[in-house]
């Protein structure tokens, strides 16, 4: 499978055939490569419902006949906008055509800011364990550290990790080692960091403060083969 990043908290991914892409945030997102008119999503996955990640999932999906994962309320608010959903819950797992999703918990908000100032309850930020041809990736959404990433840590075997560094709404670097250690992802990635003032980041810091061989750090754009 092909895996990429294209900053912020958008990560693609290329498996059996399928087109997948989380959390599009594009208008808006300076660190990105994306242009949305060119995006080709079959399914676009949700961490939770803030701007920053549902970005332009309406755009994209209308264009492309998506299909959006996202949980329940998140999931039946977009459905409202006429595009395909999937709702899930916290620690409920599905399998899909292009893989299996489960949904791990997050400790953040989720709700959908409208342009007329009304804030929209979204239900519960989550974090994305995906498994498709043998391999697992975790992208751990936006989240404080939680000790409960231990027993996301035990219980699969994650090949790669998308974890938040940015800090202020997510954890920070620091935190991030320590969420690194727990989860024991063979590869770590940084996400949400340096795309607005309050969450600069030095990205090369991090990485090379993990073991050695875990780190990696994607520039927007960068493909990997998993
Ligand atoms: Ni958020
Ligand atoms: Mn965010």
């Amino acid at each position: 499978m092909k895996v990429s990043f294209h900053g912020h908290s958008i990560v693609q991914i290329e498996t059996n055939g399928k087109n997948i892409i989380i959390d599009p945030f594009i208008n808006g997102n300076g660190q990105t490569d994306l242009k949305v008119e060119d995006v080709k999503a079959d399914v676009i996955l949700l961490t939770h419902g803030h701007n920053d990640h549902v970005g332009d999932t309406v755009e994209i999906a209308k264009r492309n006949d998506s299909l959006v994962v996202a949980i329940a309320e998140l999931a039946t608010y977009l459905s409202w906008k006429g595009i395909k959903t999937h709702g899930m819950s916290i620690g409920g797992a599905y399998v899909f055509e292009f893989g299996k999703v489960k949904l791990t918990q997050a400790f953040h908000g989720s709700s959908y800011t409208e342009d007329n100032q009304n804030i929209v309850y979204t239900g519960m930020p989550a974090g994305i364990l995906l498994t498709a041809e043998d391999k697992t990736i975790y992208h751990a959404g936006d989240t404080a550290l939680f000790s409960d990433m231990k027993l996301i840590g035990e219980r699969n075997e994650i090949d790669l990790a998308f974890l938040p560094i940015g800090d202020n709404y997510t954890m920070g670097p620091e935190d991030a080692l320590t969420a690194a250690e727990w989860i024991r992802a063979k590869k770590v990635v940084p996400i949400h960091y340096n795309t607005f003032p309050v969450i600069q980041q030095n990205p090369e810091d991090f990485v090379s403060k993990l073991p050695d061989g875990v780190g990696l750090l994607l520039k927007p754009g960068e493909t990997i083969e998993l």
